[in-house]
């Protein structure tokens, strides 16, 4: 396991597992973590032996708690807008060229709410707690709360949730479709593993394909999104992983990807 300041780094197999590790502050982001994400993962993008990558939180009790309120203290605009400047953890892991695995272990509120939504797959133990805070702050959500939260859940349950600041359940999250997974508390690391490991065994190059094809989808009006997957459609029959695909489809073989 290697250590930065406030962010853990293991490795099972090709699953890179980064843990939040500022336990008793219920693993509040605060910029030091933000600054330690960034560049493990710009790291991570260039390791070919990760093909995902999983974030948790330290302890039993939280996977993030929010953004840390104490940095929030006596802080101009200036002040909040400089940390709030790009690249953003947030956007770096929609964006990331790798599947990232939000594994939920408990209190999933504010900036840890919106960190798990920037995620490409949540799996939530039982215990999880899911919610939007910041108005009890007299805040609002600020890291793409207003904008990811009712891309996942619709417009209705993302207003309940950012106008009430009310918690749900993990059971909740998954009804409304805040969580792909709800899980047994100590299955999580096990079930988060597989999954994470059964996507990381697919070709990297089309991994990275798939998720720029679906994410586009957040952005594009439905007939430029048919167009884009039409185009990376093509664009994966130039690859020798497509060619090995079908080529072990045919020959009743499993694939052996090369990334290429
Ligand atoms: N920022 C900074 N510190 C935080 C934090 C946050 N978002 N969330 C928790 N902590 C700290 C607490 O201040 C406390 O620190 P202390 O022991 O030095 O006093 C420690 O973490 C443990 O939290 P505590 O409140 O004692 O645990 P709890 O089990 O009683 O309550 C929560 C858990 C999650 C309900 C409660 O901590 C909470 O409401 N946190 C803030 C959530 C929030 O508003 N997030 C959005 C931020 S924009």
């Amino acid at each position: 396991m290697t250590d930065t300041k406030t962010v853990l780094e293991e490795r099972e197999g090709r699953v890179a597992v980064l843990t939040i590790n500022r336990p008793d502050k219920l693993n509040a982001l605060n910029q030091q973590v933000r600054d330690d994400m960034l560049e493990i993962l710009q790291r991570l993008e260039g390791d070919d032996a990760v093909g995902a990558v999983v974030i948790t939180g330290a302890g039993e009790k939280a996977f993030i708690a929010g953004a840390d309120i104490g940095e929030f203290e006596g802080r101009s605009p200036f002040d909040q807008r400089h940390a709030m400047r790009s690249p953003r953890v947030f956007d770096v892991m929609s964006t990331f060229p790798k599947p990232v695995i939000a594994m939920i272990n408990g209190f999933c509120l504010g900036g840890g709410c919106e960190l798990a939504m920037s995620c490409d797959l949540r799996v939530a133990s039982e215990k999880a707690r899911f919610g939007q805070p910041e108005i009890n702050l007299g805040l609002i959500p600020g890291g793409g709360g207003t904008q990811r939260l009712p891309r996942l859940v619709g417009t209705g349950h993302a207003l309940r949730l950012i106008l009430t600041g009310d918690m749900v359940g993990a059971a909740e999250a998954e009804r409304i479709g805040l969580v792909e997974m709800v899980v047994p508390h100590d299955e999580l690391r096990a079930k988060t593993l597989e999954l994470a490991a059964k996507i990381a065994a697919k070709s990297p190059l089309t991994l990275r394909v798939a998720k720029e094809a679906v994410r586009a989808s957040e952005s594009l009006a439905l007939e430029d999104g048919i167009r884009y997957e039409r185009d990376l459609f093509c664009l994966c029959f130039s690859s020798e992983d497509k060619q090995e695909g079908v080529d072990a489809f045919l020959a009743k073989r499993p694939a052996e990807w090369k990334g290429r």
